[in-house]
């Protein structure tokens, strides 16, 4: 077998072991080690945009940039394809699929025989987090798709200075991609190969290894992102006692230059991205927001007690749909060159475009599958989970510590999802475990649609997906963690969903966040009180900055007072979901308090809790409550 292996490659014995062995089991025509270089870059380019798998689009509009469309079967993660293969059971927990290793690897055996038959089987050695630091992770893909090759490259860091910091003994997570598609001799490749009946993304907690068949998209294929930064990571986290988490992780600056980062968890498509690249709205002149990541934190104690994060990643996968130059120019501003767009449609100049992207529709475009598209069709232009892929580096705000190796300090942790009544803007909790509680009880409507009826997923931490063991044992983690310094982060809970009668947000959103989470940052500093409410702190109107927006106390406390009636229900709803944990002994003793406590004081609070108000006078509403 054709290989560009060199003596000067790795001198890591065990990862030349490794790829030789996939490699006799998946059976390529050639084996290509990646060096990351612009050179292999390029004629990786070359060659997918030859097979008419990558589109270059105009170079005015984006230098260096392309578009690729999936296979209209492979549009998204597929989590009920995804497996934790732990050697028991109950390690897996009751939140994700299992099989046991030995029958999956027989599974798994069988499906990887053969499969990269007339392809190339690529190398890839990345790292998550900045090359060389403590908190980082290596992990080598092995993958037959230029396509991923190409998006590790930006999402990640890859080639030979990985390999260089592996060094010849180095630990590594191997990691075993392929689309599934082997070609016999002659056949002609398909423009996204794939084989989505047949979709396997495993994970071995105790080998530490990941395998992943069958689909070429995203989370299912860029294995250092969902698989290894949070699944296998969670596990590792939880055995060296630190933490992976789907957060976002931004900067907060005020004019004074004081500046105070957030880490903040949502599900998929809640608005991760934006709240990370956020504007400053009116009113906030002087203030700067500044991003260190959007989808991926991994923290640790530092030595002075505090929680610090790093972004596992070095580039951005963020949804395309929604986001315009006045929901988010900094996302725009990233993907302006250099840049993958998958599934979203192509316009006639060679630009590409979404729903959301402009308020007028183009006259005609392509559509994601390459369809003609016109604005009557009744057909969306681009698919709901098209993305685009881009440098973090080219992020307008971007951090200037987003790749400090030590990482940044964490004064708050923040956990929403979208939820369309009953849960208020904001409120925090009394304390870590009440934070935790919260956290672990924390739901998103299962569609962006505006159905009331529609039921919620409860989500804790927005980790369901992609908590690599027990979740009982995860939420035990998480208290531990908040016990082992002195001055844990302040946890809040938000909403940014909220809506009236009519269907319509209660709250601006978007750049308006910064308002809370300048609240967030006022609590955190202690400069600010808070009204004792049944479900935590909340603000109040008095100190929230309005400056720039018209928004009325009465507007307010519609988005902050409880109706007792229905939070009960809630918490109902969630004592049943944390019945799934009691029932294998693994519910924290710590929920079942903050359960009844939540409970009683809803109990005692009347029909309705309203938000009083607080004084004119600063430090008054201090001195009533909290400090
Ligand atoms: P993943 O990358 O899937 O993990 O998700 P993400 O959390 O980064 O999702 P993203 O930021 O791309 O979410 C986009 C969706 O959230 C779009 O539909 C946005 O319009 C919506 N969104 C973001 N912020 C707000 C907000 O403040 N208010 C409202 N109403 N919608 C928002
Ligand atoms: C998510 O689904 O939370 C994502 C996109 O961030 S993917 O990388 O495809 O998982
Ligand atoms: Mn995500």
């Amino acid at each position: 077998m054709r290989t560009n292996l060199t003596a000067r490659t790795t001198g890591n014995k065990k990862l030349v072991a490794w790829v030789e062995r996939i490699a006799a089991l998946c059976g390529p025509d050639s084996v290509h080690w990646c060096d990351g270089t612009e050179k292999e870059k390029a004629g990786l380019e070359k060659i997918l945009v030859g097979k008419g798998a990558l589109i270059p689009l105009n170079p005015k509009k984006h230098p260096g940039s392309f578009l690729c469309r999936s296979n209209p079967a492979d549009v998204a993660r597929m989590e009920h394809r995804t497996f934790i293969c732990s050697e028991k059971e109950s390690d897996a927990g009751p939140t994700n699929n299992w099989m046991a290793p030995a029958e999956m690897r027989v599974k798994l055996e069988v499906l990887f025989t053969g499969c990269m038959k007339g392809r190339v089987l690529y190398v890839v050695p990345y790292s998550m987090g900045p090359v060389g630091s403590h908190i980082s992770k290596i992990g080598v893909e092995i993958t037959d798709s230029p396509y991923v090759v190409l998006s590790l490259r930006i999402t990640t860091r890859i080639g030979a200075r990985v390999l260089k910091a592996l060094g010849d003994e180095g630990a590594f997570v191997p990691c075993v991609h392929s689309v599934g598609a082997p070609l016999a001799a002659g056949e002609k490749d398909a423009v996204w190969p794939c084989r989505p009946e047949d979709v396997y993304i495993v994970h071995y907690p105790e080998s530490r290894e990941i395998w992943s068949f069958g689909s070429g998209y995203g989370g299912n294929a860029l294995l250092g992102k969902k698989c290894l930064a949070l699944r296998i990571a969670s596990v590792m986290a939880r055995d060296e006692g630190w933490l992976a988490e789907h957060m976002l992780i931004v900067g907060i600056e005020d004019p004074q230059g004081e500046k105070t980062y957030i880490a903040a968890a949502f599900p998929s498509a809640c608005g991760k991205t934006n709240l990370a690249m956020l504007i400053p709205p009116n009113g906030f002149k002087g203030w700067k927001v500044f991003t260190v990541g959007d989808d991926i934190a991994w923290i640790k104690a530092g030595p002075d007690g505090r929680f610090y994060a790093v972004n596992a990643e070095a580039g951005f996968f963020g949804v395309a749909p929604g986001t315009s130059p006045l929901t988010n120019k900094n996302a725009i501003e990233s993907c302006r060159a250099g840049a993958i767009f998958t599934n979203t449609a192509l316009t006639d100049d060679g630009d590409v475009w979404w729903e959301g992207l402009s308020a007028q529709a183009p006259k005609h475009l392509l559509d994601w599958m390459g369809q003609d598209w016109t604005p009557d069709c009744g057909r969306l232009a681009a698919h709901p989970n098209a993305r685009f892929t881009a440098p973090a580096a080219h992020c307008p705000c971007i951090d200037p510590d987003w790749e400090n190796p030590k990482g940044v300090p964490i004064s708050a942790f923040v956990f929403g999802g979208r939820l369309s009544k009953n849960a208020p803007l904001v409120y925090q909790s009394f304390n870590w475990d009440h934070g935790v509680y919260m956290a672990a009880t924390a739901g998103s409507e299962k569609t962006a649609a505006a159905d009331n009826a529609e039921p919620v997923r409860y989500d804790p931490m927005a980790m369901l997906p992609f908590c690599g063991y027990n979740m009982g044992d995860y939420f035990a983690h998480w208290l531990q963690m908040g016990r082992a310094v002195p001055r844990p982060p302040k946890i809040f809970r938000v909403n940014w969903f909220r809506k009236d009668a009519g269907g319509n947000f209660v709250w601006p959103g978007f750049g308006d966040n910064l308002r809370v989470l300048k609240w967030i940052v006022d609590r955190v500093r202690g400069r600010v009180g808070a009204a004792e409410g049944p479900l935590g702190f909340m603000p109040f109107y008095e100190d929230i900055l309005w400056k720039g927006l018209a928004y009325s106390r009465e507007e307010f406390a519609a988005v902050s007072d409880v109706d007792a009636g229905e939070a009960l229900q809630e918490a109902e709803g969630q004592r049943l979901f944390l019945d799934t944990f009691a029932k294998i002994g693994k519910l924290p003793e710590e929920f079942v308090h903050e359960q009844r406590m939540l409970v009683l004081r809803l109990k005692r609070c009347g029909a309705k809790w309203r938000l009083p108000s607080g004084c004119k006078r600063r430090g008054t509403a201090l001195a009533r409550k909290g400090q």
